[in-house]
């Protein structure tokens, strides 16, 4: 391999990484979640760019691989339940060209030009597979991951639109009929209007210093109200939110009088009782395939419920049996997505924020816009280079979109309403945070960086909430406002203090009101030093890094203060402790206060309690709070159960880092360059002082990884193991198990049935052993290879 070849090699694995990386998150927070963090249309960019990537490096994909799978993996919360057929999903298209060619090839497996086709709206909802047996309805279950999903037989029960019992006589003995659960969107918004209503009241009780209940939660879309009803654990509170369904597909059917057709089984699910789309129509050719979805983009507001797209399915079932399926989709169907939607808003202004390594990002900050379900105001430009590309000003009126979830993109300009007041944004040259020069890390990069990483406030706290977060520690009482609170209590003083000069009031904690009074006639900076010397001295910060953390007690957190906007004043708030009550006049009068002493409330005990149950999380998840360059959690669990324990993956060099599997040249000398900086050091001694886990568990009895970066195919059959432990027998000595031979094997293992795989391999000159050898190659690796020749003795770096 030459030196570019390699580069070239790296850069993609290391691509290919992060986009796997980016989409696991996505999708367990689609999945397991109800609030999404990234968009619908920037899902679908990352799967189309790994989806490419893989194209171009096939040897990239492997079982892992978000290609592979459906996507989700089921919570422990419900029972898993294996569905009797594998639930698929749909290959998304976003160009009427893209329904053209599939027609074609639809056309051409037909061999007629006329291809009967149903035209469906794609509901905008949860997958939910029914399973009824003899009539009954005997399981109701999520997607899950395609394979296994999850039973949620007794919240399903209370949707009044789905048959406990087919009607009819004649019934299949087993039957998997698919659809969607949704929530309508009228139905969807009375439930937000309510919760915020509440919400309110409970504020308004809370500020009158008396009980409030817990505040309700606010969806952002219908599709994750839906799936937050579906999976409650308790069925009453599913009841009580009207959910629907419609019916798009089957699974598993034993019955011989099943329908011929797409659109005969629908008529068969309405006579059975079950829900089907009023929307769906029979056509026969392109051209009304495309009126169709001209038709239902207009119709989209009238419909009662939230539609993503069309989906097209071929009629006749015998000729869908005939085209078939790959792993994920039947080639059978076709899914047409609706561009995203967009409005227009104005761009007041763009801003830079600083991320937890130092990556200094604009944002542009927008009049509060409603766009497709919520309301926005902030829209990230990702780096100086793309707002230049997007040709947008300050001022100006922009296209905004979204695409049915929560990260809204600023499009583009709308250049013919300008008028000539417009700023072009300057990218400023110091970190607006601590004034340290910005600048690109290396020459070509877009991307500019604060250096300060070990002083920098906005990074300090960026890390802090990062090490909290669900793909971290997984610490809920530690987000970005409690990550505020510890580490820039005062992150807001500047602008308390304008608004005093404004002429507003201030609260403080201690319920004393603080105003400033003839002040006006001087000038506007000397009122501000006033209102300054007004304030209370500012406090300083519980944090000054994350390396104390762990050893925060609940006393430390006693006077943390924070200043919060209310509608027509600023307000100090203790942020951690609760109030103390309310003394009478002579009391207070005694105290200096109107209040008695802070209170140890349910906040902080419980994040007392989640910082101690954290540090038993497992090595990777310590890694991933860390806050590495480059190091997410999919590279985290391949270094932790590479090397076991913290110590070994510090002591371990560039190239045996890059040796481990998902892991390349980047990513490890990132890891390397961190472990390099004393502070970085010291924070992984203050966890582990602090008790946080260093080691994974295993690690004792942890076999040798004779097999590191080696890639082993186990043909027929192996005496002593079956397929599985076969598989995770060279798994535990760090080696990856492939199905199949590819010039990346390293070698073949064949057992008796063997195959064709034995044959391949020899063609590719890749060792062949036999399965007695089997357990000695677990035992040497490559050593075994080396002895018998097979393989010339180059100790590293061979892969
Ligand atoms: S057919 C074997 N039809 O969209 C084909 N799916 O993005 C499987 N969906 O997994 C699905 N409306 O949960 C089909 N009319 C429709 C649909 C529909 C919504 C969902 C379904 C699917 C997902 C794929």
């Amino acid at each position: 391999m030459s030196e570019h070849e390699r580069e070239e090699q790296e850069s993609a694995q290391q691509l290919h990484a992060e986009l796997t990386d980016q989409i696991e998150a996505a999708r367990y927070q689609y999945y397991n979640q109800e609030a999404p963090e990234l968009s619908d249309a920037r899902y679908d960019e990352l799967f189309a760019r790994l989806t490419r990537l893989e194209e171009q490096h096939p040897e990239l994909v492997d079982a892992n691989s978000p290609t592979q799978s459906v996507g989700g993996s089921p919570e422990a919360a419900f029972t898993p339940f294996t569905h009797l057929e594998r639930m698929l999903s749909l290959d998304d298209v976003f160009s009427l060209d893209e329904v053209s060619l599939w027609y074609q090839r639809m056309q051409k497996a037909a061999g007629t030009s006329e291809v009967p086709v149903t035209c469906e709206v794609k509901v905008d909802g949860l997958a939910i597979s029914l399973l009824y047996e003899d009539g009954e309805l005997t399981r109701a279950t999520t997607r899950g991951d395609g394979t296994v999903g999850e039973d949620v037989t007794a919240n399903i029960a209370t949707i009044k639109q789905i048959p406990k019992r087919l009607h009819g006589e004649d019934l299949p003995r087993q039957i998997e009929i698919r659809g969607e659960i949704f929530l309508p969107l009228k139905a969807f918004a009375d439930m937000n209007q309510k919760a915020a209503l509440f919400n309110k009241e409970q504020e308004d009780l809370k500020a009158a210093g008396k009980k409030a209940r817990p505040k309700q939660k606010i969806f952002v879309n219908a599709r994750n109200a839906a799936a937050g009803s579906l999976r409650q654990k308790d069925p009453k509170v599913t009841a009580s939110r009207p959910l629907r369904m419609i019916t798009h597909g089957l699974g598993f059917v034993d019955w011989a009088n099943g329908p011929q057709t797409q659109h005969g089984w629908y008529s068969q699910l309405k006579e059975w009782g079950l829900p089907v789309s009023e929307e769906t129509e029979r056509v026969y050719s392109l051209q009304q395939i495309y009126d169709y979805i001209d038709r239902i983009g207009k119709k989209r507001p009238q419909i009662s419920h939230g539609i993503d797209g069309v989906v097209v399915k071929v009629d006749q079932i015998s000729l869908q049996k005939q085209l078939g399926q790959t792993s994920r989709t039947p080639r059978w169907a076709t899914a047409y997505k609706f561009p995203p939607v967009e409005v227009h808003t104005r761009l007041l202004d763009i801003r830079v924020h600083v991320g937890r390594t130092g990556r200094v990002t604009p944002y542009g900050l927008m009049e509060e816009a409603f766009v497709d379900g919520s309301n926005v105001s902030r829209a990230t430009l990702h780096n100086a280079e793309e707002v230049v590309r997007k040709g947008v000003l300050i001022g100006d009126t922009v296209v905004l979109r979204k695409a049915g979830d929560v990260i809204p993109e600023i499009v583009g300009p709308v250049v013919a309403a300008r008028d000539g007041s417009e700023r072009e944004f300057v990218m400023p040259d110091t970190c607006p945070s601590c004034g340290a020069k910005i600048a690109a890390q290396k020459d070509g990069d877009v991307d500019l960086r604060c250096p300060n990483q070990a002083y920098c406030p906005a990074q300090i706290t960026e890390r802090i909430s990062h090490l909290g977060s669900r793909g971290a520690f997984d610490i809920e009482g530690l987000g970005d406002e409690s990550a505020l609170a510890l580490t820039q209590p005062e992150a807001n003083r500047d602008e308390v203090a304008a608004s005093l000069v404004q002429g507003q009031k201030v609260l403080l904690e201690d319920g004393n009101v603080l105003q400033l009074r003839e002040a006006e006639d001087l000038p506007h900076a000397e009122q501000i030093l006033k209102a300054e010397a007004l304030l209370p001295a500012p406090a300083a910060p519980i944090l000054s890094n994350e390396a104390p953390i762990f050893s925060l007690t609940s006393e430390d957190l006693r006077d943390v203060m924070t200043w919060r906007k209310k509608k027509d004043c600023w307000v100090q708030v203790r942020y951690f402790w609760s109030k103390g009550e309310k003394l009478s006049a002579a009391a207070a009068q005694q105290a200096g206060s109107v209040f008695g002493p802070p209170k140890e409330g349910k906040t902080v005990k419980s994040l007392m309690a989640e910082l101690e149950a954290a540090k038993a999380q497992p090595l990777w998840r310590v890694l991933v709070g860390l806050s590495i360059r480059h190091l997410g959690p999919t590279a985290s669990r391949a270094l932790a159960s590479h090397f076991g324990s913290m110590d070994a993956l510090r002591s371990a060099s560039v190239e045996e880092i890059a040796q481990v599997e998902g892991v390349g040249a980047v990513i490890a000398q990132s890891v390397k360059d961190w472990f390099s900086e004393p502070w970085h050091v010291e924070i992984v001694q203050a966890w582990e002082e602090a008790g946080v886990r260093m080691a994974d568990e295993v690690e004792a009895s942890r076999p040798q990884q004779t097999l590191a970066g080696m890639t082993v195919v186990v043909s027929g059959k192996m005496p002593g193991y079956t397929r599985e432990s076969a598989k995770e027998a060279i798994e535990s000595r760090g080696g990856k198990a492939a199905g199949s031979v590819s010039k990346k094997t390293s070698v073949v293992v064949a057992g008796d049935g063997a195959g064709s795989k034995a044959t391949k391999a020899e063609s590719l000159g890749i060792p062949v052993l036999s399965d007695e050898d089997f357990d000695s190659l677990l035992q040497s690796g490559r050593e075994l290879l080396v002895s018998r020749g097979l393989l010339e003795d180059v100790s590293e770096g061979t892969d």
